[in-house]
């Protein structure tokens, strides 16, 4: 695929890194993750982060994190009906049930005014995610989760650097996720971070992302339920690289989301593209597209634009309603139409900080050559 979601080149400080790896003769969690963490936390400037195994696992010990705090097995998170399908994958994995909101048709994210209707006595948080970058709509979420006593956790896993109202995400609520896989902007190739400034989450994020000891002990004292989330340091030594590279890949990425929002604004009477508003900074994650009608045909889009070595996925589509593994739940279609719609009429592509001037060219020559037919 000429355009791809993401690419890893592993230059010198991940072959240091690396190198100590074989040095020490120690490749699970050590010394490298340990300055992964302490470097990440500086960076962005927040309190505390532990290192996961993944961006999946990051979400399930935030959530695992919840017993802690008067949570109970079986209670309710409540999650966007559209998001990587992690997220709900997560809320079951910690024994919890995910709770389904509807998402807004132009952010993609969780839409707050449809959380309220959702909230039962078995509520206990709002897992928010930033889709594709853009952070969600916090004030009002923080709102809600005030007057209910709800904790957040921002699943932040595709917006390394956005900022909500000059708020930093994975800080705005009680945890942050983050994931290192190849689409990412800091690559570990599997990886995640929790993030927190709260010592008493940390400290017992830290024990369930570790089999439930205490944190930090290697003993076998079980004070929790916990898992193997741990990060290896195999994996610390790309994302070590990842922290040096962060603000130019950033920068390059960004450069690259305008470029092409630019070269095809005259396509939006067919699409919605993303927005960044004055009081946000969107992540340059990737490229969505929401198809402004059904007949403008999602799935041929798709087709045509693989046909052009433009790997697509879709938009996630609602999972509560559009993807089997949900089923149990027992909702119906029709339940979260704003999902369903753009699960039937969104697609994304890759904007990486390997793409070019010609390949957003390219990209942009595609499109317009796809929507000519509709003019
Ligand atoms: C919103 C969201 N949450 C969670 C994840 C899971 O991250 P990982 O693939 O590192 O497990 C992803 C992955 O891309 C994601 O986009």
């Amino acid at each position: 695929m000429r355009i791809s979601f993401g690419d890893l080149v592993i230059g010198d400080i991940a072959k240091k890194n690396f190198q100590k790896v074989f040095d020490k003769n120690w490749a699970s969690e050590g010394d490298n993750v340990r300055e992964f963490e302490a470097k990440f936390a500086k960076k962005f400037g927040y309190k505390h982060a532990i290192a996961t195994s993944s961006g999946t696992d990051a979400d399930i010990v935030a959530c695992a994190a919840l017993y802690d705090f008067g949570a109970e097995r079986g209670d309710e998170i409540l999650v966007p009906a559209l998001s990587f399908v992690a997220t709900a994958n997560s809320i079951l994995a910690a024994g919890f049930t995910p709770k389904f909101v509807d998402i807004n048709l132009e952010t993609l994210n969780i839409d707050p005014t449809k959380i309220e209707e959702q909230i039962t006595e078995k509520t206990r948080a709002i897992m928010v995610v930033h889709t594709m970058g853009k952070p969600c709509d916090m004030d009002p979420i923080l709102k809600i989760a005030k007057k209910y006593n709800l904790m957040i956790i921002e699943d932040a896993c595709e917006a390394h650097g956005a900022m909500y109202k000059g708020k930093l995400v994975g800080k705005i609520g009680n945890m942050g996720a983050f994931s290192f896989y190849t689409a990412h902007q800091i690559v570990c190739g599997e990886g995640g971070m929790v993030t927190t400034d709260d010592d008493k989450i940390a400290s017992v994020v830290r024990s369930v992302k570790s089999h439930g000891r205490p944190a930090g002990s290697l003993y076998f004292d079980f004070q929790r339920i916990g898992f193997n989330s741990k990060m290896n340091d195999m994996e610390a030594a790309l994302g070590l690289e990842g922290i040096e590279t962060f603000d130019v890949f950033f920068n390059k990425r960004k450069n690259n989301l305008y470029k092409l929002l630019d070269m095809t604004k005259d396509l939006s009477k067919f699409c919605y593209f993303i927005k960044e508003e004055q009081y946000e900074k969107v992540s340059p994650h990737a490229f969505p597209i929401v198809l402004k009608d059904k007949k403008y045909d999602r799935n041929k889009l798709y087709q045509f634009l693989e046909s052009k070595s433009i790997q697509c996925k879709t938009l996630f589509g609602s999972l509560p309603t559009q993807h089997n593994a949900f089923k149990f739940l027992k909702y119906n279609f029709g339940d979260f139409p704003v999902a369903e719609y753009v699960g039937d009429a969104g697609l994304h592509f890759g904007m990486h900080q390997y793409l070019n001037d010609d390949d957003l060219h390219y990209v942009s020559d595609a499109l317009h050559e796809y929507f000519n037919e509709f003019r």
